[in-house]
């Protein structure tokens, strides 16, 4: 099914993802893997995917030295994902390492800027940033533009900005009506994302603590559609 909803695949281990996997059978959700199952299983739970056809978006988040990261990048580069990611506050050189450690393939590189579990009010009191979200998300999706980045992570609140700096935006902060917020502060329905112009959306709890994901997930693809 081509959509542009993906499931944050949060799970401690590939048992249990193969295991949440097992009804999505005929579906082929785009998945998010992230730091916890990449930890726990690496690079061949990666490529075990892309052969079974899933598309991936390689949550990891890189933020190092510029040399560190293209280095990275080129490990990265050899497992086919479509999408992986940077800290933007790590700034444009090196997100132009990153960039060039991705060369010769397809894969999309994308800058987090403001993590959605973060608002104003920590960026004031324990970063020292004296800005509203708003305004540094535009500041680093600028400089993910100049580095030459293919899009932003950021809240579907600030889609609007990748939007006006033709870049793609790839939202977390995801909840369907009803649902609990957990850690996350900014947050939108699946329907709002789409008003606010997200190219993807990333669910994770919401589909993944579910009784019944699927329900949730078709719920999500609605949502998350014009027709
Ligand atoms: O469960 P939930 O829908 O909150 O999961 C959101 C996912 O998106 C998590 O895997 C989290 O790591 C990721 N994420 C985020 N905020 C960002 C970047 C990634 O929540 N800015």
């Amino acid at each position: 099914m081509d959509n542009n909803v993906i499931i944050a695949c949060d799970f401690k281990s590939k048992e249990d993802l193969f295991t949440f996997l097992e009804p999505f059978k005929g579906l082929n959700p785009y998945l998010k893997i992230g730091m916890e199952l990449f930890y726990a299983c690496g690079p061949d739970m990666v490529r075990e995917l892309k052969k079974l056809g899933f598309k991936i978006f390689l949550d990891l988040k890189l933020c190092d030295i510029p040399n560190t990261v293209e280095k990275a990048m080129r490990s990265i580069a050899k497992l086919g994902v479509d999408i992986t990611n940077v800290h933007a506050s790590g700034g444009i050189k090196m997100m132009e390492a990153a960039k060039r450690g991705l060369e010769g393939t397809n894969t999309k590189l994308i800058a987090v800027t403001i993590l959605t579990s973060l608002d104003d009010e920590t960026l004031r009191n324990e970063l020292d940033i004296n800005k509203p979200v708003k305004d540094v998300v535009y500041d680093y999706a600028s400089n993910a533009k100049k580095a030459g980045l293919d899009g932003i992570v950021c809240s579907p609140l600030e889609a609007g900005i990748a939007k006006e700096l033709g870049l793609i935006s790839v939202t977390p902060g995801i909840r369907l009506e009803g649902d609990q917020k957990g850690d996350q502060k900014r947050v939108t329905t699946p329907k709002d994302a789409l008003n606010l112009g997200s190219t993807y959306i990333v669910v994770g709890r919401s589909i993944t603590a579910s009784p019944d994901p699927v329900k949730q997930y078709l719920r999500c693809v609605k949502e998350f559609s014009n027709d």
